[in-house]
């Protein structure tokens, strides 16, 4: 940012720029997010890449395998915790969210039609779910993808600039938004 953004509904509204633009440009550091889940026992992150924004719905789509224990983790455990940070905007977001993954209908197949013609469609055609330890032989590929989307609701953002004049922190949720101590 070149300027420093003075209001609470500008602020929200750039950061949901930012996502957008994010989901859309390769290079954007905000593409490649962590996403924290838990099992109930203990919290799990790992990268995510970042494929649609729907600013109205305050919702964030992601790709991934159906078989991953995310996905299990998900199931059970809804809530979790999206994050980025942007050296350039000297930005740190972290989402509260709620998860759904959706592994079948329209929503799903037109996006693997679309997948499935790239390299990226190896990722869901292996017969082993992720983090199967592999034997010795190469495992033959399996006909049917196990594509799945996940989708986040965003429940609140907790936004924190840090810049060499000074830090600013502020929540938004639903209700409204509110400057808060970083
Ligand atoms: C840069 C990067 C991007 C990634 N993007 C995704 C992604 O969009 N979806 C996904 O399921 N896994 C993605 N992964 C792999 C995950 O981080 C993770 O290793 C895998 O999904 C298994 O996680 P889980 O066992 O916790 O479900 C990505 C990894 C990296 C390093």
């Amino acid at each position: 940012m070149d300027q420093l953004l003075e209001s609470l509904s500008d602020i929200e509204n750039a950061c949901w720029t930012e996502l957008e633009r994010a989901s859309a440009e390769r290079g954007h550091p905000w593409r490649t997010m962590s996403l924290a889940t838990t099992d109930g026992r203990e919290a799990h992150a790992r990268s995510v890449i970042l494929r649609e924004v729907d600013r109205e719905a305050r919702e964030l789509l992601f790709f991934t395998d159906a078989r991953s224990s995310k996905v299990q983790q998900i199931a059970q455990f809804p809530r979790g915790t999206l994050l980025v940070w942007s050296p350039q905007l000297g930005w740190q977001l972290r989402l509260r969210v709620t998860l759904e993954v959706e592994t079948a209908g329209l929503a799903v197949s037109s996006r693997w039609a679309q997948l499935k013609l790239t390299p990226a469609a190896q990722d869901y055609l292996s017969p082993l779910p992720p983090g199967t330890p592999l034997a010795q032989t190469t495992p033959e590929r399996a006909s049917r993808g196990h594509f799945a989307l996940v989708h986040a609701q965003v429940r609140t953002m907790d936004w924190l600039e840090l810049l060499p004049q000074g830090q600013r922190r502020a929540c938004f949720d639903r209700n409204g938004y509110k400057w808060v101590q970083p």
